[in-house]
C-alpha cells in the first residue's frame, strides 16, 4: 500500500481524525487540527454546548502578573508541581504553564466575556494553592463562556470546505462534521493493534455504526459518576475511558480522586459553590459549640471557629483542595463539630462558607453566577446568610497513561506525535481523562487550562502523527470495521437480553456508596480490601442484572447498564490502586501511612486490564510499558520526571508562605498587594 501523501485519497476520499468529547479539550483539539489542514469527525454524547466544562465556574489559571505581585510561569510550574505532591512529570506542567498566559489571551481575542479591571485590563483572582491573583475569570460561569468561545469556533469550521493540497475544493465536504448525541463503545483496531477509528451508538436510533479515523483522540472528561452524586454532570461515566481500557490503554494514577471542599446538594448531582467565592474572600467556619441551634448569621464573631485560617495562616482558606477537603472531613466527621441540623440531630458534614461580609456589589459582579445557583437550590439567600456547604467528589487527576517527549529547555517538543499518545498506537486522549498535568492533587482553576492545553498539544501531535502514517485507516480492509460494529452489535443485544432480578441503578448504588464512604478524602487498608471485594460481588451479580427497557429507541436504560460495566472496571483501577499505595500524597490520605514516601511512590500507578473470571476484571500493574509509533519502539517506565522541581515536604501552613518556598530560589520580598492578597477576609480588589 502506498504511503498517503494527501488528506485527500486518489478516489476523493476524505481522511479524517475522530475526536470524541465536545468539551474543552475536545474542541481545542478539533481547532488544532482543523488549522493544520485535517478534517475532523466530532462525537459527543451530548449537545456539545452541554459538555461537563460549561459547569466550571471560577475561572483559568495564567501567570500574567497584571498587578505587579511577582508571578511569572515559573512560579505557576512550582506550584502546580508542589500542589500536585510532586507525582506529575514536570514537562507537561512547564509546558502548559507557560503556555498559560497565550491561551487567556486567545480566548480573550475569541469573545470571552472575562472580567476585568477599571482600566481595562483582563481581572486576576485568587485561587487555591497560591498567594498571587493568577486566575482569570468570567464572572463565575467561566467554563459555560469558554465553551461557547471556542464552540463558535467549531461552527466556524463547520461550515468551511475540506480543500485538497492543491486547493481544489472537495464537493460536499466541511472541515468539522459533528455528530451529536452518539455513545462512544470502543475503537477499531486492526490486525497490528492500531487505532483506525470508532464503534459509536446513536442514541436517538440506537443505531450502531463504525467510523474509520487516522486517528482517535479521546476528550471525554471524568468518572465522578462512580462515587454516585457528586459535581460532575451525570454523563461523566468514564465509560469511554473504560471501554479503551479495556482493549488494553494504560489507566495511570487511578486512586488519585479530587474532592472539592464545598458544594451542595440536588437532587440530580451535588452543584459546586466555586473556590473563587474563597478567592474572592469567602471564610469557611463552624460554631465553637457543636450545639449551636442559631442560624449562621446570628452566631457572634467570636463564637466561630475560622479552622482553617487558624491552621493556615499563610494560605488560610485557600489551601489547596485536598487539604481543605480533609479539614472539613475532620471537623465534621471526627471532631463532630458540623454545622447543627435540627431535622437529623446531629452535626451534618457541614460548614459555613460566609460572604455576608462582603460588599454586595462585588458578590454581585464577580459572583452572581455561583451564588444564584446556592439561592436557587438551597432556597437560602447567600448574601444575607453563610452558605452551608459540604465537600463532594469534583475530578480525577488519574486518568488515560498519555506520552509527551521533552524539549531541551525542560518542556515539551511542539508537534511531536509522542504528545498525549495513549499506548495504543493512533490512540490519544486530551483533558480529565488523561492523567498528564495535576500529580497527586490539581490546583483549582488548572483544570480548564490543562483541558485547553492538551488540546494545544494533541492537535499538533496528531496532525504530525497522521502526515506520516504509512497507510490510511480509508485503505484498512471494510472487514475490520465490519466486525468492529458487529462485535458492539452483539454486546449491545446481549445487554437488552439480560433479564435477570439485579436492578442496575441500585448496583450503582451500591458502588458509589462504597466508593463514595471508603475511597475519597480517608482511606485505610482493611476497608479498601472491603471494597475490592463489594467490586467483586457487583461485577458477579452484574451478570444476572434485568433491562427493563426494550425499546428500540432513545433506550436510556439499556446504556446504562452499559455504562455501569464500564464503571465497575473502573471503580477497581481506583479501589486497587488505592489499596496498593502505602503512603498519604495529595488526594489519597491513609491515616496508617501519614506521609509521603518518595523512596518507594514517586511513581505513576499504571494500570493495565486483564480478564478475570466469572465476570470478574483483574488489574494488572506494570513499572513501564513500550507502544509502536510510526515504525519506531516508544520504551516508558513509572518514574516521574522531576528534573525542573525538586520535590520538598510539602507544607502550607506558615504566616506568608510565600510559594517561592518550593523552589530553589530565596523568596522575594512580596509587593504591597501580594501581601493583602494574604488576609484571607479581604475581598480581592473590586473590578
Ligand atoms: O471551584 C471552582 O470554581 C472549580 C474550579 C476547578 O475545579 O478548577
Amino acid at each position: 500500500m502506498a504511503k498517503p501523501t494527501s488528506i485527500v485519497t486518489d478516489s476523493g476520499k476524505v481522511r479524517r481524525v475522530v475526536v470524541v468529547g465536545g468539551g474543552l479539550a475536545g474542541l481545542t483539539t478539533v481547532i488544532k487540527l482543523c488549522e493544520a489542514g485535517i478534517p475532523v469527525d466530532l462525537f459527543s454524547l451530548v449537545p456539545v454546548k452541554r459538555s461537563h466544562s460549561v459547569c466550571a465556574q471560577g475561572g483559568i489559571n495564567a501567570s500574567v502578573n497584571t498587578k505587579g505581585e511577582g508571578d511569572s510561569p515559573e512560579v505557576h510550574l512550582e506550584e502546580t508541581v508542589y500542589g500536585g505532591d510532586f507525582l506529575a512529570n514536570q514537562p507537561p506542567v512547564k509546558g502548559m504553564t507557560y503556555a498559560a498566559p497565550g491561551i487567556v489571551y486567545m480566548l480573550d481575542r475569541m469573545g470571552v466575556p472575562f472580567n476585568r479591571t477599571p482600566e481595562g485590563l483582563l481581572d486576576f483572582r485568587r485561587f487555591g494553592g497560591t498567594l498571587f491573583h493568577r486566575t482569570a475569570f468570567a464572572g463565575a460561569t467561566t467554563g459555560q463562556q469558554l465553551l461557547y468561545a471556542l464552540d463558535e469556533q467549531v461552527r466556524r469550521f463547520e461550515t468551511v470546505d475540506v480543500e485538497n493540497e492543491k486547493g481544489v475544493v472537495i464537493r460536499g465536504e466541511k472541515m468539522v462534521r459533528k455528530h451529536e448525541l452518539w455513545d462512544f463503545l470502543g475503537i477499531v483496531l486492526d490486525e497490528a493493534g492500531v487505532a483506525r477509528g470508532i464503534v459509536a451508538q446513536d442514541l436517538k436510533s440506537m443505531e450502531i455504526a463504525s467510523f474509520p479515523g487516522e486517528a482517535v483522540c479521546l476528550a471525554t472528561g471524568g468518572p465522578g459518576i462512580i462515587f454516585g452524586k457528586s459535581t460532575n454532570s451525570v454523563i461523566n461515566t468514564g465509560t469511554a475511558a473504560s471501554a479503551v481500557y479495556q482493549q488494553g490503554a494504560c489507566y495511570a494514577n487511578g486512586e488519585f480522586i479530587q474532592v472539592h471542599p464545598t458544594a451542595i446538594p440536588g437532587a440530580d448531582k451535588l452543584r459546586l459553590i466555586s473556590e473563587s467565592v474563597r478567592g474572592e474572600g469567602g471564610r469557611i467556619w463552624v460554631p465553637k459549640d457543636p450545639k449551636e441551634k442559631r442560624r449562621g448569621r446570628d452566631v457572634p464573631e467570636s463564637q466561630r471557629d475560622y479552622f482553617l485560617e487558624a491552621k493556615y495562616p499563610g494560605y488560610g482558606n485557600l489551601v489547596p483542595r485536598d487539604i481543605a477537603s480533609r479539614e472539613l472531613f475532620l471537623k465534621c466527621f471526627h471532631e463532630g463539630r458540623g454545622v447543627w441540623n435540627d431535622k437529623s440531630g446531629k452535626n451534618e458534614l457541614e460548614v459555613y462558607l460566609d460572604v455576608t461580609h462582603l460588599p454586595k456589589d462585588i458578590l454581585h459582579k464577580k459572583l452572581a453566577g455561583v451564588l444564584e445557583i446556592y439561592e436557587k437550590f438551597v432556597g437560602e439567600d447567600p448574601y444575607t446568610n453563610p452558605m452551608r456547604i459540604f465537600p463532594a467528589v469534583h475530578y480525577s487527576m488519574g486518568g488515560l497513561w498519555v506520552d509527551y517527549e521533552k524539549s531541551a529547555d525542560g518542556r515539551l517538543v511542539v508537534g511531536s506525535p509522542r504528545n498525549q499518545a495513549t499506548n495504543i498506537t493512533g490512540l490519544y486522549a486530551a483533558g480529565e481523562v488523561d492523567y498528564g498535568y495535576h500529580g497527586a492533587n490539581r490546583l483549582g482553576a488548572n483544570s480548564l487550562l490543562s483541558c485547553i492545553y492538551g488540546g494545544m498539544v494533541a492537535g499538533p501531535a496528531i496532525a504530525t502523527y497522521v502526515k506520516n502514517l504509512d497507510k490510511s485507516a480509508l485503505d484498512v480492509k471494510s472487514s475490520v470495521f465490519e466486525k468492529a460494529a458487529n462485535r458492539e452489535r452483539e454486546r449491545y443485544a446481549a445487554v437488552l437480553q439480560m433479564n435477570g432480578s439485579e436492578n442496575p441503578y441500585k448496583l450503582h448504588e451500591e458502588l458509589a456508596a462504597v466508593m463514595l464512604r471508603d475511597c475519597t478524602i480517608e482511606r485505610h487498608n482493611g476497608v479498601l480490601d472491603d471494597v475490592i471485594a463489594k467490586i467483586d460481588e457487583l461485577e458477579e451479580r452484574y451478570l444476572d442484572v434485568g433491562v427493563t427497557d426494550a425499546s428500540p429507541r432513545a433506550n436510556q436504560g439499556a446504556q446504562f447498564v452499559r455504562h455501569l460495566k464500564n464503571m465497575l472496571v473502573l471503580a477497581r483501577v481506583i479501589a486497587q490502586g488505592a489499596r496498593n499505595r502505602d503512603e498519604s500524597r495529595g488526594a489519597h490520605f491513609k491515616p496508617e501511612f501519614k506521609t509521603r514516601d518518595d523512596e518507594n511512590f514517586l511513581r505513576t500507578t499504571m494500570a493495565l486490564y486483564e480478564k478475570g473470571t466469572g465476570g470478574k476484571s483483574v488489574v494488572k500493574y506494570v513499572r513501564g510499558l513500550e507502544y509502536g509509533l510510526l515504525g519506531k519502539t516508544v520504551r516508558v517506565t513509572d518514574d516521574v520526571d522531576i528534573s525542573l522541581v525538586k520535590p520538598r515536604p510539602r507544607k502550607y501552613e506558615t504566616a506568608g508562605a510565600a510559594s517561592h518556598a518550593v523552589s530553589d530560589v530565596p523568596p522575594k520580598e512580596p509587593k504591597a498587594s501580594a501581601k493583602t492578597a494574604v488576609r484571607p477576609q479581604t475581598p480581592g480588589g473590586d473590578a
